[in-house]
């Protein structure tokens, strides 16, 4: 089963945009400085999970702020958290595992799905749902890139999102390799930083960040 269209247009985003930062606010009227801060800092794309109750209202208020970022809903447990997501504005949904009927309920709902997955058996089940694109989650402590590459020199057609442990230093290497089309990570948008609305450190770390991916690909 291909990609549909709006499918295709996220992936392309995703892997254009290289880090995915994942976000954890608790304050609503934290998410509009913060998107200007990844729009700012060159990282036009945030996984806002849905750990907390301002998670819902926070992707609402990015992507009617800023139409043009990446804003989707990681931590999404349920089709129900899924379907909550997508009415508030999330363009792609994450997970930190692989729950079939969140697969399902997106794919019959157009929706960009990237499940979390730990091992070749949760890959090959995405794979047969019609996914070519998962994420690879907590990816240092599941094996980091050796892993990655030893799964996927099986699992040919298959793109990774590793998520979990990614810092600015091993980034470089995930982002070298060809089976990896975006890495996800927190380090640029901390909770302290979040919390003490350390804008301008925040922007810079994003700025750091979109550099490792032009000089990576450059
Ligand atoms: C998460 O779920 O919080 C993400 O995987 C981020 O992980 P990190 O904080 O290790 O980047």
């Amino acid at each position: 089963m291909a990609n549909s269209p709006k499918t295709k247009a996220v992936l392309d985003r995703f892997s254009q945009i290289g880090i995915i930062p994942v976000v954890v606010l608790n304050d609503v009227a934290d998410a509009a400085p913060l998107g200007k801060c990844l729009m700012d800092g060159g990282l036009p794309a945030a996984e806002v999970t849905f750990r907390t109750d301002a998670a819902e209202e926070s992707i609402r208020i990015m992507a009617e702020k800023y139409p043009d970022m990446l804003v989707g809903a990681g931590t999404v447990l349920s089709p129900e958290q899924a379907k909550r997501a997508a009415d508030a504005g999330a363009k792609f949904i994450v997970s930190p595992g692989f729950d079939p009927a969140v697969v399902q309920y997106c794919l019959d709902n157009d929706i960009p799905v990237c499940p979390g997955t730990q091992s070749s058996s949760e890959m090959i089940a995405a794979m047969n749902m019609g996914l070519d694109h998962v994420k690879f989650f907590p990816a240092e402590l599941s094996g980091g890139l050796p892993m990655i590459k030893a799964i996927t020199a099986a699992l040919v057609n298959l793109k990774i999102m590793p998520t979990g442990g990614i810092n600015p230093t091993n980034v470089v290497d995930y982002l070298k390799c060809d089976k990896i089309f975006c890495a996800g990570g927190s380090w640029m948008v901390k909770g302290d930083l979040i919390r003490a609305h350390d804008w301008d450190r925040i922007t810079s770390l994003v700025k750091e960040a979109a550099d490792i991916v032009k000089k990576v690909r450059s």
